[in-house]
């Protein structure tokens, strides 16, 4: 988005006074309010009886184009990108990826019934219950894997690497081949499928019980707050009631209850238009809608030259059913995906809950873009296990928050409600909650909440309590204080306490304590648990000393490991992502970077309490271009699933820069692999 638009935008909804009252930060709680100190004994307590930590792995980096695993570790590949997932259907060959086949129509239909692209996100919904209960719950189960996104230049043959190239090409070249685009809605979603492990390791049952495609297309509902909200109102939905399909998936998580929660993260890559029908409309609340998750005139993908839903200028709110938390109930494959409008509208990174101290449930939540917030959302009801009917729309009611941390180490969670007499009104551009949640970012911005260095994954840990976010990264972190807009608003770009590294490339975790370690509180304290970095650098600071953190303080290599004191033993790290927990309550830590800084992308492990609280160690690393996402473990700590996503970017088709997981002159295929021990015993 250029300065320009930005600067007519802001003009023309300043003109309604809308966004006049949308920036500018209103601090609700003064800065002296008492802090709140976690429950004495609290965080550590719940750990009794958990079983002794097993040894850590020890890998070194790699740019190897190959999964390779530590010592005493080994992987099998579960699914791979075109797999059948019905055994009437055929996967996808090597030879029709490398034909250029995709942008037939049949192969669109196909799509339809294989494993989608670029795996993402993972629920695993063992045989025996929610809870993984019972003789089968680390042997069978459901998983619901999220298919994030495609990349044209390795779909498509003959697509050019570069993005400016495509985007020349892209308006022809999609019209002519509007299968193309049928095809790439197919290859999104959700794949729901039936796993089994037996002597020769997990393996998926075509055909199980429960087996679905989620796609672009799929209808879906739109449930919550915003259900049959104008804004939500469409041509092809006057009711504002039904959506058509999710796409964007990227991290994920599971109720309490059994069901997956899939985000829609990267919806604005998916729509075109939006400057000429900006630049003509008078629909202001439309156009104040969009403000803070702005869209392009030209889409990366082209959906709009020839799916008309896709193009502003037709459905200039189509958009507004995507940007949201998807419940989907993985035993039953008729029920339509829910949209939990209750829980904002943003770049959802994924959505992980846990139980609040009455019963309550609450859910955790990044939305992935720089200076964007951390979210919470507390349900308004208790969940009730004995009535799995009771919690089925538990995320319908209940009070979203997002989160503001202070330099003391304390922070609030910031209520985002609709009430006339507070600050989100309808003098400030908030007529309802609808309104509110549709247009969270708004929301958050003004009631101050912490701009942070793209939240990805936030993550409760089951055993202590604690949550930990994932800050990735942030290039534009400013080392001294200094405001300008972003994203439409106007902000501090400078570091701060909770952001505390200027040009933040490595990314950093956040380890956050609930006041009276509930997680229905609205008080917590904080501390930074890792800033990531290459430590064998011995240019640089390995910090063991939590004061020595100070913003503006730290150069770009300084790291710090919750305290432990020796850099030879902890790998190094780069742009943690998402985040998982096994049962003893360790951490584990997959990473999103581009690969250039350190090495190819990893999976890491890292204890959060005892001795080794900080010894964070390196499991895998993936192939080359690849990143790894999922994270997700059975019930029994024996198997971890991971997602190898978009492995050989940076290369083509015609140029491929990866063969993983075939070898030879296949082309490389994203896939969801288990990993397990050797002997069998848990990680
Ligand atoms: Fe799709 Fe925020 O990673
Ligand atoms: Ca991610
Ligand atoms: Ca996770
Ligand atoms: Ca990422």
């Amino acid at each position: 988005m250029t300065e320009p638009f930005e600067a007519l935008l802001a003009r023309r909804l300043s003109r309604r006074g809308l966004l006049g009252a949308a920036v500018g930060g209103t601090l609700l709680f003064g800065a002296g309010e008492a802090a709140v100190e976690p429950a004495a004994g609290g965080a550590g307590s719940r750990t009794a009886g958990a079983p002794r930590n097993p040894p850590l792995p020890s890998l070194a980096p790699s740019r190897a184009d190959a999964l390779l695993l530590a010592p005493g570790y080994r992987y099998s590949v579960v699914a791979r990108w075109g797999d059948a997932l019905w055994n009437d259907t055929a996967a996808l060959s090597d030879l029709e990826i490398q034909r250029g086949a995709l942008v037939e129509a049949p192969l669109a239909a196909r799509q339809e019934r294989q494993f989608g692209t670029n795996c993402d996100g993972l629920g695993f919904f063992p045989n025996g219950g929610a809870r993984g209960v019972g003789r089968d719950a680390g042997r069978r189960g459901v998983l619901c894997v999220n298919h994030e996104y495609v990349q044209p230049e390795l779909a498509f043959a003959g697509q050019p690497l570069s993005g400016i190239a495509r985007a020349e090409i892209r308006e022809a070249w999609t019209k002519s081949n509007p299968d193309a685009v049928r095809w790439m809605q197919a290859a999104h979603g959700v794949s729901v499928i039936q796993v089994e492990r037996d002597r020769r390791g997990w393996q998926l049952r075509r055909s199980g019980r429960g087996t679905r495609r989620i796609t672009a297309n799929t209808l879906c509902e739109l449930a919550g707050p915003a259900r049959g909200a104008e804004l939500l109102r469409t041509g092809a939905d006057p009711s504002g009631t039904r959506a058509r399909g999710t796409f964007a998936n990227c991290a994920a998580g599971k109720s309490l209850w059994g069901t997956y929660l899939t985000s829609e993260e990267n919806i604005d890559d998916y729509f075109g238009g939006y400057r000429s029908w900006a630049s003509a409309t008078d629909d202001f609340a439309t156009l104040d809608a969009h403000a803070r998750f702005p869209l392009f005139e030209q889409s990366p993908y082209g959906w709009e030259h020839v799916d008309p839903r896709f193009d502003l200028r037709r459905e200039p709110r189509e958009a507004l059913h995507f940007g949201w938390i998807v419940e989907i109930d993985p035993m039953d494959p008729t029920a339509a995906p829910k949209k939990r409008t209750a829980l904002g509208r943003f770049s959802h990174e994924g959505a992980n809950t846990i139980l609040a101290r009455d019963g309550r449930v609450a859910t955790y939540m990044g939305d992935d873009d720089k200076f964007e917030y951390v979210y919470k959302f507390v349900t308004r009801d208790r969940f009730d296990p004995k009535r799995p009917a009771a919690n089925r729309d538990l995320l319908d009611h209940g009070t979203l928050y997002a989160a503001r941390f202070a330099a003391d180490g304390s922070g609030a969670w910031l209520p985002l409600v609709h009430d006339e007499a507070g600050p989100l009104n309808s003098r400030t551009g908030f007529r309802s909650q609808a309104d509110v949640v549709i247009k969270a970012r708004a929301a958050a911005d003004l009631l101050g909440a912490t701009p942070m260095d793209r939240p990805e994954d936030v993550e409760p840990n089951p055993v202590t309590g604690r949550v930990y976010m994932a800050l990735t990264k942030n290039g534009d972190r400013e080392r001294a204080p200094r405001r300008d807009f972003v994203t439409n608003r106007e902000i501090d770009l400078g570091a701060d306490a909770a952001n505390p590294r200027a040009r933040n490339d490595f990314g950093h975790i956040i380890e956050l304590i609930e006041g009276n370690d509930d997680a229905a509180a609205t008080r917590f304290m904080w501390n930074v648990f890792l800033l990531a970095g290459d430590p064998r650098d011995r240019s640089t600071r390995f910090l063991v000393d939590a004061a020595a953190i100070r913003p503006g303080d730290l150069q770009r290599g300084d790291t710090y490991y919750a305290g432990f004191a020796d850099r030879e033993q902890v790998s190094p790290i780069a742009c943690p992502d998402n985040l998982g927990f096994d049962p003893q309550g360790r951490l584990w830590i997959v990473t999103d970077s581009d690969g250039r800084s350190l090495a190819n992308n990893g999976c890491f492990v890292v204890p959060t309490q005892g001795p080794l609280r900080g010894q964070l160690r390196q499991l895998a690393s993936g192939p080359v271009g690849s990143e790894i996402c999922g994270c997700e473990f059975t019930p029994d700590g024996r198997t971890l699933f991971l997602s190898i996503q978009h492995p050989g970017e940076g290369g083509t088709i015609d140029k491929p820069v990866s063969h993983w997981p075939d070898g030879g002159v296949a082309p490389p295929r994203s896939s969801l692999v288990a990993v397990s021990r050797e002997d069998g015993d848990p990680l």
